[in-house]
Formats: structure tokens, C-alpha cells, sequence
């Protein structure tokens, strides 16, 4: 008797559970907007080859993990003021990950 009304329950929870972790899922594509709209070009001046992407891929990258990496976009948004929400730092952060360094999560 008492399985018939726990099932849909369950149902639910487990639906509402699934829905909320793609929810929290980063955002590539937002990430990649961010990138070139707020930051492309200033790197690309910094490292004087005219492409922004170089600054992620340069031999004396700073960044040696996802944490390293998490911390430079922080610092890079609160220093400049970008006004990045956190929401967007960590889609950038997994955006940069996904396309330049390639750290394991
Ligand atoms: C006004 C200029 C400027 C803007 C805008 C800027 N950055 Fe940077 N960024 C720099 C400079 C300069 C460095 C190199 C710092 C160094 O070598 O210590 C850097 C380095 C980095 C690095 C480390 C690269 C590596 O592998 O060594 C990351 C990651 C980064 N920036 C992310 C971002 C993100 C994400 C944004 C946009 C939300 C952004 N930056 C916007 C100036 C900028």
C-alpha cells in the first residue's frame, strides 16, 4: 500500500535531482562569448602576436591546474573589474579548460 503513494515520489526526486545537475553544468558556450568579448583582445596586445588565444597556450603559462586556472580568471575579473558574475567565471574557467589546457576535472 505504502509503495504506491512512495514511488511517485521517488520519481520526482530523482527527475528534479537530474534536472538540477545539468542546471549547474558550465555553460561552453557562454564561456567562449565571455572570452572574446572581454578578454581576446587585451591578451592579444599583451603577448603581442595579435592572437588572444596565445596567452593560454604560451610555454611559461602560469596556469599548471584547474585550480591555477580558477584563480587567474578570478584575478583577471576582480583586477580589471570585468564585472563577471561567479556564474560566468566558471564557465570561462571550463571553457579555457576545454579548448586550451586540458586539465582533468
Ligand atoms: C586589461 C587586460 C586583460 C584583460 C581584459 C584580461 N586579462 Fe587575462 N591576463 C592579462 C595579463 C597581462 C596576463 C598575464 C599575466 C602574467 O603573465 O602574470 C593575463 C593572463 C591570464 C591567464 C593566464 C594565462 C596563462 O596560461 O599563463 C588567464 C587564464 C587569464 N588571463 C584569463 C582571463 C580571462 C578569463 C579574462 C576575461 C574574463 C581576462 N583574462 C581578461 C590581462 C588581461
Amino acid at each position: 500500500m505504502k509503495m504506491i503513494f512512495l514511488r511517485p515520489l521517488l520519481v520526482v526526486t530523482l527527475s528534479l535531482l537530474v534536472s538540477s545537475q545539468s542546471f549547474a553544468a558550465p555553460d561552453l558556450a557562454n564561456g567562449k562569448n565571455i572570452d572574446q568579448q572581454k578578454c581576446y583582445a587585451c591578451h592579444a596586445k599583451k603577448t603581442g602576436f595579435g592572437n588572444g588565444d596565445m596567452i593560454y597556450t604560451r610555454n611559461d603559462s602560469k596556469v599548471k591546474s584547474m585550480a591555477d586556472l580558477k584563480r587567474m580568471v578570478s584575478l583577471c575579473n576582480s583586477e580589471l573589474r570585468l564585472d563577471l558574475f561567479p556564474e560566468d567565471e566558471v564557465d570561462v574557467a571550463a571553457f579555457l579548460n576545454q579548448q586550451f589546457y586540458k586539465f582533468k576535472p
